[in-house]
């Protein structure tokens, strides 16, 4: 058995922060508060005021967080109990993490390798498919945090799906304030923001690459399509639409996330489609027949073995996210 110290919970942090988060935004602040007691909170400073009005991406950035604060704890030995605080928009404290004494599990290390190697690598994948047994054992991977993952992979529903994809696309480029806010996320700072080696990678081997959203002023992606048919589609969903959803849905993203690491696969979040309220509606009512609320679709595919890794995007230095 090992014991909660303020060392390992000051790790648990640090690593818990290498979590994806919108823009890589990294709205999250953390607060030791007792001897094995972990806060987490929203730093709404970092919430992006025109993409993300309602907080819903900052929510799952942090859930996110927390669900890999909960991983690391596990690898480090240590029992989490987590009480998700309130469910009002614009509360700041997010999650309580009361920490407790417990084995490492024999994988401890394998565990802690996936969060540092997790990332967003946003290259073609290759055009090996994905089956569809993969996307529902990825799936069944992420249930459990009161969110669950859905394959997409009926044709028509899938297509739907692109079409939306598309047209978020079209209506965000249309946008100036929210390219601006986009564009200055991109090379933003050296403690956070896409590099700008990690938004527009080289061309690849197969010839051109797939748009996403920080490449878009590329010319040479214009009416290319998001999804190659090859690629894998998720998506993660909620029964509710609200605060402590969103952050449910990012847990069950980071774990997800993490199952895809550890089983080489790549993922790549689509967010525009959530954004936009119109495409955001549509999936609800036309992918999902009104039964489950879209709070992220995720591009699944495997990258070529051959490929050079991407730099790791950069984090905030501890200092500024753990208040004491
Ligand atoms: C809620 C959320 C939404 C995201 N939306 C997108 C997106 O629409 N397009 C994209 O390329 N990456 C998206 N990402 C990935 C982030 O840009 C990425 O996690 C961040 O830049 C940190 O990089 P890393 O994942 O390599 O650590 C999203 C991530 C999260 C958590």
């Amino acid at each position: 058995m090992t014991m909660p110290t303020r060392e390992r919970l000051v790790r648990m942090v640090e690593l818990a922060c290498r979590a994806p988060s919108v823009h890589n935004s990294q709205p999250w602040l953390w607060r030791i508060a007792g001897e094995a007691t972990v806060e987490l909170y929203a730093d709404r400073t970092r919430q992006l005021p025109i993409a993300d009005p309602e907080g819903r991406n900052l929510a799952i950035s942090c859930g996110a967080a927390l669900q890999h604060a909960q991983e690391v704890a596990r690898a480090l030995g240590m029992s989490t109990r987590v009480d998700l605080t309130t469910s009002a928009p614009g509360h700041d404290l997010l999650a309580r993490i009361q920490l407790g004494p417990a084995r490492a599990p024999a994988d401890a290390a394998e565990r802690l390798q996936a969060i540092e190697q997790r990332c967003t690598d946003r290259r073609r994948f290759t055009s090996w498919p994905v089956p569809e047994a993969r996307l529902t054992k990825l799936a069944e991977a992420a249930s459990g945090w009161g969110a669950y993952a859905i394959p997409v992979t009926d044709v028509t529903a899938r297509f739907r799906a692109e079409l939306l994809l598309e047209r978020a696309m079209t209506v965000q480029a249309a946008d100036p304030g929210l390219t601006a806010e986009q564009a200055s996320w991109v090379a933003h700072s050296r403690v956070d923001g896409v590099p700008a080696s990690n938004a527009a990678p080289a061309t690849s081997e197969r010839g051109g690459e797939r748009p996403n959203r920080f490449s878009h002023e590329n010319t040479d992606n214009r009416g290319s399509r998001a999804l190659e048919g090859s690629d894998g589609l998720m998506a993660i969903c909620t029964g509710h639409d609200d605060q402590s959803s969103w952050l449910r849905a990012g847990q069950a993203l980071g774990d997800l996330w993490l199952h895809a690491a550890r089983d080489g696969l790549s993922i790549v979040p689509l967010s525009q489609v959530i954004e936009v309220p119109e495409t955001r509606r549509g999936l609800h009512e036309d992918v999902f027949a009104g039964m489950a609320h879209p709070q992220l679709l995720l591009r699944v595919g495997w990258q070529e073995i051959a490929r050079t890794t991407l730099p790791r995007t950069p984090r905030r230095q501890l200092e500024d996210v753990l208040l004491t």
